[in-house]
């Protein structure tokens, strides 16, 4: 058994019950009018997402790999049907599974019940602010009904499921997206957590490309920093649930101050972190700065290849020079050890 030390973060499948206005997979509405096909770009009306025998062939290699934890997003990972099948797959090759989720398709318990019985480690839902009236402006569900309420009603639901199971169950976690419209997100979403009994908060900045329509309305800016820096301080003197190690609040505000350091020491992109694209496609990272460095002769999919000859390395991590706001959500996925059961591993 070789050993264990590499981490995908998957986007498995790219349709998605909501619309979020910043997200990275853009809108339904622009890849109607101007369909996204450069190299690497995302897409909610992707139709190139590998179907269900190609994703199940490359999981099927997982047990002979030195694959230790697949963080399964998307799109939305739990509108897909055979997703639980693929997550049973996952953790009979000895694999740990997140779940990236919205968190609303967690209100209907054959999915809550089924992500506690099949042993998930643990589910990372996305939640922006501690109102409705916040969150849902930016993320938007395509029926126009659901929202911040589905969310909570989808966590409480897990979380009764995991009571039912005598605490075994998940660890879950709420992500925030912090851009210039929610910076009091960064302490408001974390007590909403703690007040819910959830185990663990990550925030990460908005990241957008200059020329999309919301950057200059979402992206912090300098003048933004103090505010940031304040909300991270107090956010890491309270804790109310467990967070990223502590180098992260000086992550986050290198992301958004012009002209930090752009180069990264021994980078785990590539090395001990990869990206797979809902195509299939396998890259260093999902920074969108990085899939555009990749040479055209370094392209891998995962489809007809093995875990094992995908992600087998020497444990040599390069550095990167390609830093972003793209970046900073690696640390937390990388460290993301410290919040299962047992800590740091
Ligand atoms: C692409 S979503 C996929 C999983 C699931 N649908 C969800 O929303 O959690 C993964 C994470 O990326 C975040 N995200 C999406 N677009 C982003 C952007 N432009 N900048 C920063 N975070 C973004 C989402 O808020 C979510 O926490
Ligand atoms: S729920 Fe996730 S994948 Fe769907 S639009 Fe929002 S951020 Fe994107």
């Amino acid at each position: 058994m070789p050993d264990r030390n590499v981490d995908l973060l998957w986007a498995l499948r790219s349709p998605c019950n909501l619309g979020c206005t910043y997200c990275y997979f853009g809108t339904i509405e622009e890849h109607r009018d101007r369909p996204a096909l450069e190299v690497g770009r995302l897409s909610h009306l992707s139709r190139t997402d590998l179907g269900l025998p190609e994703i199940a062939a490359f999981v099927a290699t997982l047990a002979d790999s030195p694959v230790r934890r697949i963080f399964l997003a998307g799109g939305e990972p739990l509108i897909w049907p055979p997703v639980l099948e693929i997550v049973e797959e996952i953790k009979r090759g000895g694999v740990e599974v997140v779940l990236c989720t919205n968190g609303i398709p967690l209100g209907r318990d054959a999915v809550a019940r089924r992500i506690v019985e099949l042993g998930v480690d643990a589910v990372s839902v996305s939640l922006d602010a501690d109102t409705a009236a916040v969150n849902d402006r930016y993320r938007p569900a395509r029926n126009r009904k659901d929202g911040f309420d589905q969310v909570l009603a989808g966590v409480e639901n897990l979380l009764r499921r995991r009571a039912e199971a005598g605490g075994q169950g998940p660890r879950i976690g709420l992500y925030a997206a912090i851009g210039r419209h929610n910076i009091t997100a960064i302490n408001t979403v974390p007590r909403l957590a703690a007040d819910l009994g959830l185990d663990y908060f990550v925030p990460q900045p908005v990241s957008l490309a200059p020329d999309h329509a919301l950057h200059d309305e979402l992206c912090l800016r300098p003048d933004d920093i103090e505010r940031v820096r304040a909300e991270l301080d107090r956010l890491w003197r309270s804790r109310p649930v467990a967070l990223p190690d502590a180098s992260y609040p000086d992550r986050f505000v290198a992301a958004v101050t012009p002209g930090a350091p752009s180069r990264v020491a021994a980078c785990f992109g590539g090395t001990f972190l990869h990206f797979i694209q809902p195509d299939g496609s396998v890259w260093d990272c999902p920074s969108a700065l990085r899939i555009a460095a990749t040479e055209p002769d370094r392209r891998r999919s995962i489809a007809g290849r093995t875990a094992a000859e995908l992600f087998a390395h020497d444990g040599a991590c390069g550095g990167c020079a390609l830093f972003s706001a793209d970046c900073v959500s690696m640390w937390p996925l990388t460290g993301f050890g410290s919040f299962l059961p047992g800590g740091v591993r």
